[in-house]
Parts: structure tokens; C-alpha cells; sequence
């Protein structure tokens, strides 16, 4: 799948694929922690809807672009128990929606929600999953995965991805094909 690189993007500008999917877990974690101090609901409301956004668009880039170009023997066992954490933090995210933020329920989810990112951030990033990506692609190629997953992210952030959240709560993304 490809998609056309982003309009006015220099060469210069390519964005390795780990170093956005790990900016792009910090700016969540930021988030996360932007909302747990928050005491005007409304606000509240309003950052949490980013963070919901951005994890949507964060989550399907990966089922969508990433988990399936570095899907190899030596991957594919990480990248299904990924997917299951990605349904897992889907569902917790499809509550809170439902949820108002002054809820005792909401900031008891919100708990959660942060416990399981940080777990999956953190095997994706230092375990499981970037130290064998690295390996397996040069800097060239994981600029060029990078640029499609940027454009894909910011098509999706342009319509409230988070909507598309409660869809996806049945089962967990299917994973391409082994390459
Ligand atoms: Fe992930
Ligand atoms: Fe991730």
C-alpha cells in the first residue's frame, strides 16, 4: 500500500517510522498525565478527546502500515499479543466515552487505560518489537514507512478518529500476512 507523501515534504524531512511511533507514545503519556491534573470538566472533556483521538489514529496506523511491514517469524507472536493490547485499550477507551469525566469510574478507567499504555509502549519500544524492527530495516526504509505512517495519521486526526473506536471493540485488528 502507498500513499503520496505529504504535500511540500524535502527529502530531508523524513521521519524515521520508530522515532514517530515513540514521540508519538510521549505525547499520549503527556496526555494522559495533562487530564489526571485537570479539574475543569469541560477541559477535561476537551483533552480527553484529544487523547482519544490520537490513540485511535496512533492504533490503526500500526494495525494498518506498521505491525504489518515488520510482520516476520520473529515478530508475528509480539505483534498478535499487540494487537489484543490495542483492543484491550480500545474498549477502555469506548467506556470512558460513555463515561462522564467527573465519574468516579472515569478516573478509576483512566488508571487503566495509562497502566496498559505505558506496558505496551514500553515492550513495543525496548523489548519486543523496535530493537528486532531495527535490525531487519535500513534507515532509508523506515523513513520511507515513517512518511506513509505520518500521512495516514494526519488524514485520520482530520475526523475525530476516536469515533471510529466503539466499532472496533468486538475483536482484534487481523494482521496482514507474514512478508
Ligand atoms: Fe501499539
Ligand atoms: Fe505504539
Amino acid at each position: 500500500m502507498s500513499t503520496a507523501p505529504l504535500e511540500g515534504m524535502k527529502k530531508d524531512m523524513m521521519i524515521n517510522a520508530l522515532e514517530l511511533l515513540r514521540s508519538q507514545h510521549d505525547e499520549v503519556e503527556d496526555l494522559i498525565e495533562q487530564i489526571e491534573e485537570m479539574e475543569d470538566p469541560g477541559k477535561k472533556a476537551e483533552l480527553f478527546a484529544d487523547l482519544a483521538d490520537n490513540l485511535a489514529a496512533h492504533a490503526t496506523i500500526e494495525e494498518k502500515l506498521f505491525y504489518p511491514s515488520v510482520n516476520a517469524k520473529n515478530t508475528h507472536e509480539s505483534l498478535v499479543e499487540a494487537t489484543e493490547e490495542h483492543l484491550a485499550v480500545k474498549r477502555l477507551l469506548s467506556d470512558m466515552m460513555n463515561l462522564d469525566v467527573e465519574d468516579e469510574h472515569f478516573d478509576a478507567k483512566l488508571k487503566v487505560l495509562k497502566e496498559n499504555i505505558r506496558h505496551h509502549a514500553h515492550e513495543e519500544e525496548e523489548e519486543k518489537l523496535f530493537p528486532k524492527v531495527e535490525r531487519m530495516f535500513n534507515k532509508d526504509e523506515l523513513a520511507a514507512l515513517g512518511n506513509e505512517m505520518i500521512a495516514m495519521f494526519e488524514m485520520l486526526m482530520a475526523q475525530e478518529p476516536r469515533r471510529n473506536v466503539p466499532a472496533e471493540t468486538a475483536q482484534a485488528a487481523e494482521l496482514q500476512p507474514m512478508m
